[in-house]
């Protein structure tokens, strides 16, 4: 799976940003919305040629260390060759069915249901990204409940199009967009070192429910005909936050005693990021009855899926939730090949056994570096927020200079934080003690260039 380009990586031949990167920027300057690239063609963005595991070659012939995987969608590395080659093969056989049944459709329909555990009976929609997986949730909810109104959590990110971002709080995703899709209540993610509900695990799940509780059950309170509450079990843009163990459970009773659905998004979560198939999977007795998934469903082929128990799923009419690429069937191959991948690579225990080490190779750096304040995350879906104060945890909002920093070092981070203070890792779950050991030991190198300028 590692060819040459990943054997001693970053490997920076010059220094980054090289002129055809520049010259090609120029060109995507002129032709493309600046909203439609990630790292908003800053200079100091990439321009990629070719990738493999967890190496990312640009055009420059610079070799990067990838520890964001395509934002999770690549949690067996770039151009596995068990995916490429699934890819190849279906394409020369069907490449677009519609929204119509195929072998390799089917077969991945069966296999998603497979692995979401619970007791109850449930089917699945295709859609093709995260964002229109999320809608179909919603709208679900919706449809099955007769309500309108959706909970959602300060900080959680559901996708860009107009219904997931309704749910999102961002305000610079919101600019410019005064009236998104009525209905939607923010509330405060149980985010234990910033929760106003309580400062320890305990005291955030219990106030948090009982926030909720009160707005539930009190007439006055703006709240009336609740759907569902939908939540990221770790929230990945809002800084690599895992709710703490014992939210879900207690909100899945909340769920129950209210008549609310419960929607877990794990489209960044799933398929082994955290050391389990789905991040709700570290608490017992916990069964959503919307679970939306997308990215490392198909290995980077777009393609995502919402779950839905039986009632809820069928609450909508034939063909209201198809597409025209729903459920593509190269995409569907993909993610046979890649679900297999993770089976038999055994991805889930590596993303345990290596998140621990990286885990602690982060708190090594907290000992160090007092701008650290919080380590934190499941598996290898980590975060280390960056504050101004450890003790009154002003924040650092310095994510995109230190990711800037470490991009010119070689190494691909992605910022996020409520507040630009979290440096994010999302590396592929291949990676071994030695990536973990250079993406540190460049990590140290930022902090200490931040360190000296934080501005
Ligand atoms: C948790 C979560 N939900 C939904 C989305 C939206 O997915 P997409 O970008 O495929 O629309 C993302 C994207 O990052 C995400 O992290």
């Amino acid at each position: 799976m590692v060819d040459k380009i990943s054997l001693d990586v970053p490997m920076l031949r010059i220094p980054h940003p090289g002129p055809k990167t520049m010259a090609h920027l120029e060109r995507v300057r002129r032709a493309e919305g600046q909203s439609g690239l990630t790292f908003a063609l800053s200079p100091e963005t990439l321009v990629m040629e070719r990738a493999q595991g967890w190496a990312v070659e640009d055009i420059d012939g610079n070799v990067f260390l990838d520890f964001v995987a395509g934002f999770g969608s690549l949690n067996a590395g770039h151009c596995h060759p068990r995916v490429v080659k699934a890819i190849r093969d279906q394409a020369v056989k069907l490449h677009q069915a519609m929204s119509v049944a195929a072998e390799a459709r089917t077969q991945l329909l069966e296999k998603i249901l497979s692995l979401v555990p619970g007791p109850s009976e449930k089917k699945v929609h295709f859609a093709t990204s995260g964002s229109e997986a999320a809608e179909i949730a919603i709208k679900l909810a919706r449809r099955a409940t007769g309500r309108h109104e959706i909970i959602a959590f300060g900080g959680g990110f559901h996708g860009r199009t107009m219904g997931a971002l309704s749910l999102m709080g961002r305000k610079n995703q919101r600019e410019g967009l005064p009236v998104l899709v009525p209905g939607a209540h923010h509330i405060p993610y149980p985010y234990p070192y910033r929760s106003p509900f309580g400062r320890e695990a305990e005291t955030c799940i219990e106030g948090t429910i009982r926030y909720m509780e009160e707005l539930l059950g009190n007439p006055a309170s703006g709240w009336g005909e609740v759907a569902a509450v939908i939540l990221e079990p770790v929230q990945g843009n809002g800084g690599m936050i895992p709710a703490p163990l014992g939210f879900l459970r207690a909100l899945r009773e909340l769920c129950d005693r209210h008549g609310l659905l419960l929607i877990l998004d794990e489209v960044m979560s799933g398929f082994c990021r955290t050391g389990e198939v789905f991040a709700f999977e570290h608490e017992q007795g916990v069964e959503p009855d919307l679970l939306v998934l997308g990215k490392s469903l198909s290995g980077g082929i777009p393609l995502a899926a919402c779950v839905a128990k039986r009632k809820i799923a069928d609450a909508a009419a034939p063909g209201t939730e198809s597409g025209t690429y729903s459920g593509n069937v190269i995409a569907c191959a993909a993610g046979l090949a890649s679900i297999a991948v993770y089976e038999d690579e055994g991805l889930k225990e590596r993303a345990n056994e290596m998140g621990s080490y990286f885990l602690e190779r982060l708190n090594g750096l907290a000992g160090e570096y007092e701008m650290i304040g919080e380590v934190r995350g499941r598996g290898l879906m980590l975060g280390v927020e960056l504050v101004a104060d450890r003790t009154t945890r002003e924040p650092l909002p310095v994510a995109k200079m230190a990711c800037e920093t470490a991009l010119k070092k070689g190494l691909l981070l992605y910022p996020g934080g409520h507040y630009g203070n979290v440096i994010a890792f999302l590396p592929p779950l291949i990676v071994g003690k030695e990536q973990i050991d250079r993406a540190t030991a460049i990590l140290e190198e930022v902090l200490l260039e931040v360190e000296k300028n934080p501005n």
